[in-house]
């Protein structure tokens, strides 16, 4: 579902969604319309100076260049990430660009900092230990402002035992280890996890930020983080956008001269994604009934890895009852190779297409090509 529509893009375009696959075994297929209709979503959040996407959901260069024509910066985490939008979005400025590293090597914050990137630092030793790498730049701080939410606990990027920000512990110090570098902070930073339903997920933290900037003069940014959910199809709500605009707005009228920032990844393309695979052989062994398809875990690693819930359809036989309970694998050699366990489908035949919906965060930006399998490829669906 999209927050322009109640259907799904892939059941209205069904017959040309088939029709574009054509005689492949596997692909991931994204619509820009969905793209344009989440970004476009977000307008509701009028508090909010400027959102940047999170490319490390899906760095797929037209969806770069669709998200930025919405409006959006970006967020990277790699000076890869960095290059692959400087190379193939034509106008995004350095200005609108954010690097948010963490615990990596030194060089990526030379090489950033000298480019006039915005760097965001989340371990104070660093400021200690290389004091020459942010003399005279403008930072941002993450804070440590939560103890963390996502749909699962691989995700919580808040709270003592995640790796990510500054410890509460250790904010009173940072204004004096960011004088004895040299830097300047103008913005602050908080994301606690992905896949979260929860306003007070945001606005815990933006109390937080906001507190802390009051140690920091220069601060003018509070960053909120991104994390917005996307329902799985297991009973969730999405999350009410006006209802997180109203508590921003509260935000903001209590501290007028500071600009608020989201970064959200998911939000904006899961919708846009599915991933079809072509049935290769049907199975039943003990209580089971397995369904294989022509590509795996190597494609599509968050039902093994979180136990992420993706709806699965026939998408040939989109109209037939469904009357079997079956599991869905792929060809990878471990048991773990399962896409959806226990899912009602018509009778599945060699060659009909399955899809696996809301795959366009995290699907192909995870895969890999373990068992020498290269994982399904990327293609846009034409407009
Ligand atoms: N900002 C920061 C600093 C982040 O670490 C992340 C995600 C985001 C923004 C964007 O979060 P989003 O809006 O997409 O939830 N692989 C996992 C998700 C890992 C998210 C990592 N950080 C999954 O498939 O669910």
């Amino acid at each position: 579902m999209t927050a322009a529509s109640s259907k799904p893009w892939w059941r209205e375009r069904r017959d040309a969604l088939l029709a574009y696959f054509g005689t492949r075994d596997a692909a991931y297929v994204y619509d820009l319309a969905t793209v344009r209709a989440q970004v476009a979503s977000f307008a509701v959040l009028r508090s909010l100076s400027q959102v940047l996407y999170a490319l490390k959901a899906n760095p797929h260069p037209e969806i770069l260049r669709t998200v930025h024509a919405a409006g959006c910066g970006f967020e990277c985490v790699s000076r890869a990430e960095v290059e692959r939008v400087l190379a193939e979005v034509p106008g995004a400025g350095r200005e609108r660009l954010l690097f948010t590293p963490n615990f990596a090597p030194r060089a990526e914050y030379v090489w950033a900092l000298e480019r006039g990137l915005r760097v965001t630092v989340d371990n104070p030793s660093i400021l200690r230990e290389w004091p020459a790498v942010f003399a005279g730049h403008e930072i941002f701080l993450r804070l440590d402002a939560s103890d963390g939410h996502g749909h699962h606990e691989k995700v919580r990027t808040g709270g003592l035992h995640s790796k990510f920000g500054v410890p509460p512990g250790e904010f009173a110090d940072l204004p004096g280890a960011v004088a004895a570098a040299g830097a300047r902070v103008v913005g602050l930073h908080a994301h606690g996890g992905s896949g979260n339903f929860d306003l007070a997920g945001w606005l815990g933290p933006a109390r937080i930020l906001a507190v802390e900037a009051a140690r920091h003069p220069g601060v003018r940014i509070l960053n909120l983080g991104g994390g917005i959910g996307v329902p799985e199809g297991t009973g969730e709500s999405p999350v009410d956008l006006h209802a997180l605009e109203a508590a921003l707005a509260g935000v903001k009228a209590s501290n007028p001269a500071l600009e608020l920032w989201m970064e959200p990844g998911r939000y904006f393309v899961a919708q846009a994604g599915v991933l079809l695979g072509r049935v290769t052989q049907t199975k039943g062994k003990g209580d089971r009934r397995y369904v294989g398809i022509a590509t795996g875990m190597n494609s599509l690693i968050r039902p093994a890895l979180y136990g992420a819930r993706h709806e699965i359809v026939n998408l040939t036989r989109i109209d037939e009852p469904a009357t079997q309970t079956c599991t869905v694998v792929g060809p990878i050699c471990e048991s773990g190779d399962e896409l959806g366990r226990d899912r009602r489908l018509p009778r599945c035949v060699e060659g009909d297409v399955l899809l696996i919906a809301d795959t366009g965060a995290y699907g192909h930006a995870m895969s890999s090509s373990y068992n020498l399998r290269a994982p399904a490829p990327e293609l846009v669906m034409p407009e």
